[in-house]
């Protein structure tokens, strides 16, 4: 373990959000869901404005689930549109401001033209260290992680891999999100207290916060009393308190010789 990150839980690097209730937000207002979806991608367009403020570096959004192709025709078709809308919107300033795209998921579900407007703008952005935006798009976590099992499994089939060799760096190192740290913070909105199929893996000691403000209603404000509150929490990764204030004296003793 990198006893670096040990109870240093004003350091928020990696926000993971679960984006629930733009439906909700809609009827209660008499619109249509696509309405929702609109003011959703508005919500997304200020995250990415706000996090590097409070020094996030990596903003990890559940834009569209594995289960959400089975909702009706016309709403995939629109939450489609709407990405479709984000990336070419948005392209220019994600460039300015140093935002690097990525996307996990099962892409190959996606249609021609998004995976190619997707990948537009993953190749233009990849310079970019800003914010890393990882879109989860066609994602369930258990799939992912069977897509890891299946190439993992492959490479002791073809006798490249000795199952020994096996470990969770190694598993890791074959999901979707290889190369992003573990997210420190889970935020879902809309009053639902689910990880549905989010991030399986990799979400093992991050720490969760749920809220009641719906999606099309998260904003600065909201961000920042969901940073407040991880602030307030202590990150033990199942060690003891006094484990943890030993590690954190023996840090500072290092720093200082
Ligand atoms: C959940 O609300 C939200 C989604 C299924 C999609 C999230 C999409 C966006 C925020 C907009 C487009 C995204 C990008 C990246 C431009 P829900 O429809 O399940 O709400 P409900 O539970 O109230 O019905």
């Amino acid at each position: 373990m990198d006893i670096s990150n040990l109870n240093r839980s004003t350091d928020l690097r990696h926000l993971a959000v679960i984006m629930d209730g733009n439906g909700r937000w809609a009827r209660k207002r008499g619109l249509k869901r696509l309405a929702g979806h609109q003011q959703g991608a508005e919500a997304v367009i200020r995250m990415v404005d706000e996090c590097p403020r409070y020094g996030i570096r990596f903003l990890t959004l559940f834009a569209f689930s594995s289960e959400n192709w089975g909702r009706p025709e016309q709403e995939v078709r629109t939450l489609m549109d709407l990405l479709m809308a984000f990336l070419s919107s948005q392209r220019q300033k994600m460039l300015e401001n140093g935002v690097r795209l990525k996307v996990i998921g099962d892409r190959s579900r996606l249609s021609a033209d998004v995976q190619q407007a997707l990948e537009d703008v993953e190749v233009a952005t990849a310079e970019r260290d800003r914010l890393v935006l990882t879109l989860a798009l066609s994602y369930g976590g258990r799939n992912e992680i069977v897509r890891a099992v299946r190439e993992i499994a492959g490479e002791v089939a073809a006798g490249s891999l000795p199952p020994e060799k096996i470990d969770g760096a190694l598993i890791e190192s074959h999901l979707d999100t290889h190369g992003l740290p573990a997210p420190d913070l889970l935020v879902r909105t809309s009053g639902e207290m689910r990880i549905s199929n989010f991030l399986l893996w990799q979400l093992a000691y991050s720490e969760l916060y749920f809220t009641e403000t719906l999606w099309p209603d998260f904003d600065a404000n909201e961000l920042g009393r969901a940073v407040d509150e991880y602030c307030s929490r202590q990150r033990r990764f199942g060690l003891t308190e006094e484990q943890l204030l030993d590690a954190k004296d023996s840090m500072q003793k290092e720093r200082h010789n």
